[in-house]
């Protein structure tokens, strides 16, 4: 555990470390060519959940146009798709039982549509269905989720959209949960204001094994 959380901590320096460089790449390449490149094409969001949502809130050339939208009938069986992916399951770790089981998947997202206290977005990237953010409450506290198809991955997506969903979704404090070695979703969180408070350790079905997660949660602005 103290690896993971070191490792993690490494990342987030080496990450700091690449937001420098990049910035002192783009003043070079203001001052040799002039260009009207804005902070918000090349900047990563900060820790507050409203500055990351208008950091992305614009179309930008380098992530494309991410938008939120209410879930349609159409959109599941793309959502099927996601979820029968191997490598995503294995990185979500907490999933389904049987992920290409399509009664349960189909039972599932009836029952997501129909309860008035889940919330849950269509994701579209250029137009096209690229996964779903989720909001629904567990052990009493309320949580978010999300899944992003992997032909999509590494765009920022995740990023953006939920920083768009925090602007939607209000309540807060707002818990996530992510298996240890989640790295993207856990970096996906960090982003947009989350920060670890505990961990935990439960089965995950992709992995046929108990699963060590940290839970997060975002802070109404004030509290910090
Ligand atoms: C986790 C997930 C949502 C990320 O989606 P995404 O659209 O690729 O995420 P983004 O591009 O917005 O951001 C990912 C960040 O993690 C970083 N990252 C990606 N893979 C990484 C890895 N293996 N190690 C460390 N960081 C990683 C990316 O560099 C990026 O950070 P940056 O913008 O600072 O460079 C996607 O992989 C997914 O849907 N996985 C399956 C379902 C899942 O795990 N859901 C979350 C459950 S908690």
């Amino acid at each position: 555990m103290v690896i993971f959380q070191s490792e993690i901590c490494c990342r987030d320096r080496l990450y700091d470390y690449h937001k420098l460089c990049r910035n002192l790449l783009i003043t070079v390449l203001r001052s040799l060519t002039d260009c009207k490149m804005t902070a918000k094409n090349v900047t990563l969001p900060g820790n507050a959940a409203d500055e990351a949502a208008s950091e992305f809130s614009e179309k930008s050339p380098r992530k494309g146009n991410v938008l939120l939208r209410e879930v349609k009938e159409g959109d599941l069986p793309i959502f099927f798709e996601h979820q029968k992916d191997p490598d995503a399951n294995y990185i979500a770790a907490f999933t389904a039982k049987d992920p290409t089981d399509e009664s349960a998947f189909a039972k599932h997202w009836n029952r997501i549509l129909t309860d008035e206290g889940i919330v849950t977005r269509t994701i579209l990237f250029d137009g096209q269905v690229a996964g779903h953010v989720v909001s629904f409450e567990q052990f009493g506290e309320r949580e978010v989720s999300y899944w992003i198809g992997k032909r999509h991955w590494g765009k920022g997506i995740a990023t953006h959209a939920l920083a768009m969903f925090l602007k939607e979704m209000k309540i807060r404090p707002l818990y996530a949960r992510a298996a240890k070695d989640n790295l993207a979703s856990i970096r996906v969180l960090k982003k947009c204001g989350f920060a670890v408070i505990g961990e935990d350790k439960c089965f995950a079905n992709a992995r046929g094994e108990e699963v060590e997660e940290f839970i997060l949660r975002l802070n109404a602005a004030e509290e910090g």
